[in-house]
């Protein structure tokens, strides 16, 4: 089954490389081919090219007339499996209380914990399988999912249960990532040692036994786990071959880039507080740097220093952090206006940051990220549009005329 894409009027992120990721001032290149054909075979990409070099027939044609295609948004760090919401504490927040108020009365990650527990495994798929839905028809086509909300060794494994469920059901590509060290449970306030004694001897053998993680990732934050308790964990999750994604810098800066590095992190995510030897960490190094700039619209804290990490030479990936307390949003697309807006990303940045940087922080740079032959049709085909800069300049606005998954209409 070949379906054939013409009048395409800008084909955007064309790569004939095989390029895992853009960095510093290459950010701001864009490949695109205008006026362009766009031809696909079952669920691959197999050419592509100026319409006057188009096929003359496929099983299927669709005319783009006015429109673009962009490959799908890659969202490298999501926590979409969760139960209930945190309507409450927004509320909360709104009257006056901070995100950290709210967590030290045992609010936060302890109170989707609870939730979670609570909840059977099938009502989370659910839950969970609604939102997943819910971000493809936004044009997300590849995407992580965190644990993190079990905090006891049956309910981080009924966290990535589902998400394994969810891979198995859906067909995007899907990476799970186990976070065990998200907070410490109120029953190990003054004995933290246990629980990370627990996530090392009872919760990675089992979630490894079962082969549910491709990656491991801590909060490595003042108040929840130290530099020392991630190195910890990190180095126990090496024997599994878990692969670190690590939250950090997200409030204060206390050496989580520097650890992170240190086990060659796939990512270091977060970074919205970063001083000169946070960026001099990450140079020469093969960690992406993850920004999620909806968590800091939400929250109402700083933004990462985008510019700062571009013009130390570094690449950036963007991504939603979709999750009940700071980000109860999974679009990517005001992800992307929002890192061009508060980020002052230009849109060719915030583009690559969103898609082949995405998935190079997902390990998923043979199969998507880009427009290149042999990787997967998972496409974004926009309404008429007049430039792509346009995506993120009409924030808000639904630009979106339809979402292709291995090069089927959804
Ligand atoms: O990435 N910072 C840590 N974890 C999540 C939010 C946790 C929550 O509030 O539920 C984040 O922002
Ligand atoms: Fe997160």
């Amino acid at each position: 089954m070949t379906t054939l894409f013409i009048n395409i009027k800008e084909l955007i992120q064309v790569r004939e490389t095989t390029t895992k990721k853009v960095s510093g001032a290459e950010m701001n290149i864009l490949p695109t081919i205008k006026n362009a054909f766009l031809l696909v075979e079952n669920d691959v990409i197999i050419d592509y090219g100026s319409m006057k070099k188009a096929p003359n027939s496929a099983d299927k044609t669709i005319d783009c007339t006015g429109k673009m295609i962009l490959p799908t948004w890659c969202d490298s760090h999501t926590h979409i499996v969760y139960a209930g919401n945190r309507e409450q504490e927004f509320v909360d927040r709104i009257n006056g209380l901070s995100y950290e108020e709210i967590a030290n009365r045992g609010g936060g990650i302890l109170n989707s914990a609870k939730k979670l527990q609570e909840t059977s495994e099938e009502e989370l798929y659910q839950q969970s399988a609604k939102r997943l839905e819910e971000v493809i028809a936004l044009g997300t086509g590849a995407v992580e999912i965190k644990s993190g909300y079990g905090l006891t060794v049956a309910a981080e494994l009924k966290m990535l249960r589902v998400i394994k469920k969810l891979r198995e059901n859906y067909n995007i590509p899907i990476k799970a990532t186990f976070l065990g060290a998200h907070a410490f449970p109120t029953e190990y306030k003054n004995n933290k040692e246990g629980y990370i004694n627990l996530i090392i001897e009872e919760m990675l053998p089992k979630v490894a036994e079962e082969n549910l993680a491709n990656f491991v990732d801590a909060f490595c934050e003042t108040g929840y786990f130290s530099v020392e308790d991630t190195d910890r964990i990190l180095t126990a999750a090496q024997q599994y071959g878990l692969t670190p994604k690590v939250h950090v810098n997200q409030f204060t800066t206390i050496g989580g880039v520097q650890v992170s590095v240190k086990h060659n992190a796939l990512s270091v995510d977060h970074l919205e507080v970063m001083n000169t030897e946070d960026i001099e960490a990450l140079k020469g190094t093969q960690t992406m740097p993850v920004a999620l700039p909806s968590c800091s619209y939400f929250l109402s804290i700083p933004y990462t220093p985008a510019r700062d990490i571009m013009n130390a030479g570094l690449p950036l990936a963007l991504a939603t952090d979709y999750n009940p307390g700071s980000t109860p949003s999974g679009n990517m697309n005001f992800v992307v206006a929002t890192a061009c807006i508060k980020m002052k990303m230009t849109p060719e940045e915030a583009i690559n940051a969103a898609t082949i940087n995405g998935a190079y922080a997902m390990n998923l740079s043979d199969e998507v990220g880009s427009i290149t032959k042999g990787k997967k049709a998972n496409l974004i085909l926009t309404k008429e549009i007049p430039s792509y800069g346009f995506l993120p300049y009409s924030f808000g606005s639904n630009l979106i005329d339809s979402v292709f998954i291995n090069g089927k209409e959804m």
